[in-house]
């Protein structure tokens, strides 16, 4: 065989594919499907394959171990696929080839390992252009599934995806929802170098003194360069954020902090070591250098590292710390995505990186060190029980009352986190079944059908998924044109604390949802 005659497309008509999960990505994930009935499509599915099918080939690669368990047949797998391929073939999109891995992941099969065979039989059969292709998945597994070949893997918490999480290397992106990565693919058909291209050039825009909007593993954040005043009261200006709330700092590596601080008390250390990089902010006494801008002229500092990759190499490319409060309006919900800090901020930043969703999806905790024990002025995903397991018992600050300027820490005030439409806590969800104005916040499945749009929060009802979800589900609801968001408080554990505490500023003007004839 000659060369020619065994390369089956020349490479200059590769197509890009991308590689689709079944479960917990196309379709909702209940467990073994044995008939096509049991296919329950996400709401985006369909919108997000036409869109995906425009420039790319499209595969479905489901792992089925349930058939190597015997829990289900080949031929059972087969209908439900057929099924879907109908279905998704009535709206114009057409699935190239369904690759189906029978076994479990233990068995050691040659369906993924060495080389997953799927990508290497879709690149030769389909003349498919694997370096420009992505898989995407709701398993930590299906990510990396494209490693060797060069195939770029994107993350889905809808599914199972927000339980395997922690298992997830902090560099790979997440996105909630498929239609959210598609938008994510259609501006990022070269991933890996514009990632890199688009940090680098946002650090440069730094060093001038632009300001960035930015990944953190919180919330999306707006920073510049914290020795830069002028830099930095741009942020204020964009966000419209009185100059009495002052900014966090952003360190990527602990030596950057002495030259912030006057002094780093002994109860500093042992939190340094367990929760940095990560979502905790830490007060301390600022020097000189800090700029009065950043600190509202206090005498304190608030500093955290921040564990996004993407959001260390922007500090460590613009070699300085970045002084960044949340990428959003003053008082309105936080950005968990590139798409919300456009909604609100497209026309005032200099640029976004899009790192896709945000893991946690809360903005940090917050503890002062400025006195001799440590008090805890914001709660986050870091919780005050995980906090006193490392230093001992904690100060707490009760919410003090709304006088803009006389607050310690104005994160704190009552009213923050807000969505435009109105959202209310309330006794009594069923009362508010029959109103399709009126959107749901639910923090896990209920038995009660709605007339209005829901956002359920965590199907399993975990705590943190919920809080993963809540400001994108926030954002979603208000973008609807309701009369009012309603939900309840959840459990006061845990994560729940800081949950509850951004409802209750969330919803803090606002005590019932308006009637159907009077809209607020
Ligand atoms: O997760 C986060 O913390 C995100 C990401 C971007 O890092 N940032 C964030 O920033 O939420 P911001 O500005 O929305 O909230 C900062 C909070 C505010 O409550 C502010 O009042 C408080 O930190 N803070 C900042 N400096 C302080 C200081 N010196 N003393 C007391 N509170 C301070
Ligand atoms: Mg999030």
């Amino acid at each position: 065989m000659t060369m020619s005659s065994f390369l089956a497309f020349p490479m200059n008509n590769l197509k890009p594919a991308v590689f689709l999960d079944r479960d917990g990505t196309l379709i909702e994930d209940v467990g073994i499907l044995t008939h096509p009935d049991q296919i329950r499509l996400f709401p985006d599915t369909i919108d997000a394959l036409q869109r995906l099918s425009r420039n790319y080939v499209l595969f479905v690669v489901s792992n089925q171990p349930g058939i190597s368990k015997g829990l289900v047949t080949s031929q059972q797998v087969a209908s439900v696929n057929s099924a879907l391929d109908d279905l998704l073939r009535k709206k114009n999109v057409t699935i190239r080839k369904w690759y189906i891995c029978p076994h479990q992941r233990n068995e050691n099969c040659h369906c993924i390992k060495p080389n997953p065979f799927f990508l290497q039989e879709a690149a030769y059969r389909y003349g498919i252009d694997l370096p420009r292709s992505f898989i995407i998945g709701d398993h930590p597994h299906d990510v990396y599934t494209g490693d060797t070949l060069g195939v770029f893997g994107l993350y889905l918490l809808t599914g199972h995806g927000a339980r395997h999480l922690p298992e997830l290397p902090a560099d790979r992106l997440v996105f909630h929802s498929l239609l959210e990565a598609v938008h994510w693919i259609s501006k990022h058909p070269q991933p890996a170098q514009q990632l890199d291209a688009s940090v680098r050039r946002a650090s440069a825009i730094i060093k001038k003194g632009g300001i960035i909007a930015f990944p953190t593993e919180t919330v999306y954040g707006l920073g510049a360069d914290v020795f830069n005043p002028q830099a930095v009261a741009k942020i204020f200006k964009a966000k419209n954020r009185p100059l009495y709330n002052p900014l966090i700092v952003h360190i990527a590596e602990i030596a950057q902090l002495a030259p912030l601080v006057a002094d780093i008390p002994d109860v500093a250390w042992p939190l340094i070591n367990r929760f940095w990089p990560g979502p905790l902010t830490l007060i301390f006494r600022k020097r000189q250098i800090v700029p009065n801008i950043v600190t509202a002229s206090h005498p304190t500092v608030a500093v955290r590292m921040p564990l996004q990759p993407l959001a260390a190499k922007l500090i460590r490319l613009s070699e300085t710390p970045i002084a960044a409060p949340s990428a959003n309006f003053f008082g309105r919900t936080s950005p968990t995505s590139a798409t919300h800090v456009m909604d609100q901020l497209q026309n005032v930043c200099d640029a976004v990186i899009d790192g896709g969703a945000c893991r946690i999806g809360l903005e940090s905790t917050v503890l002062s060190l400025t006195e001799a024990r440590p008090r805890l002025l914001r709660p986050g995903a870091i919780t005050q029980k995980e906090i006193e397991q490392v230093v001992g018992r904690l100060m707490l600050v009760d919410v003090p009352p709304a006088k803009a300027g006389s607050v310690e820490s104005p994160g704190m005030l009552p009213y923050h986190y807000a969505t435009k439409t109105p959202l209310c806590l309330v006794d009594s969800l069923a009362a508010f079944s029959r109103r399709p104005d009126v959107g749901v916040l639910l923090f896990a499945p209920s038995e009660l059908l709605f007339d209005g749009p829901v956002e359920l929060l965590s199907p399993s009802g975990d705590m943190i998924e919920a809080a993963s979800n809540l400001y994108a589900a926030m954002q979603k609801l208000d973008l609807l044109g309701l009369s009012a968001i309603i939900t309840n408080l959840t459990e006061e554990t845990g994560v729940g604390i800081a949950i509850n505490d951004r409802l209750r500023k969330a919803s803090f003007k606002t005590v019932q949802p308006p009637t159907a004839h009077e809209k607020m």
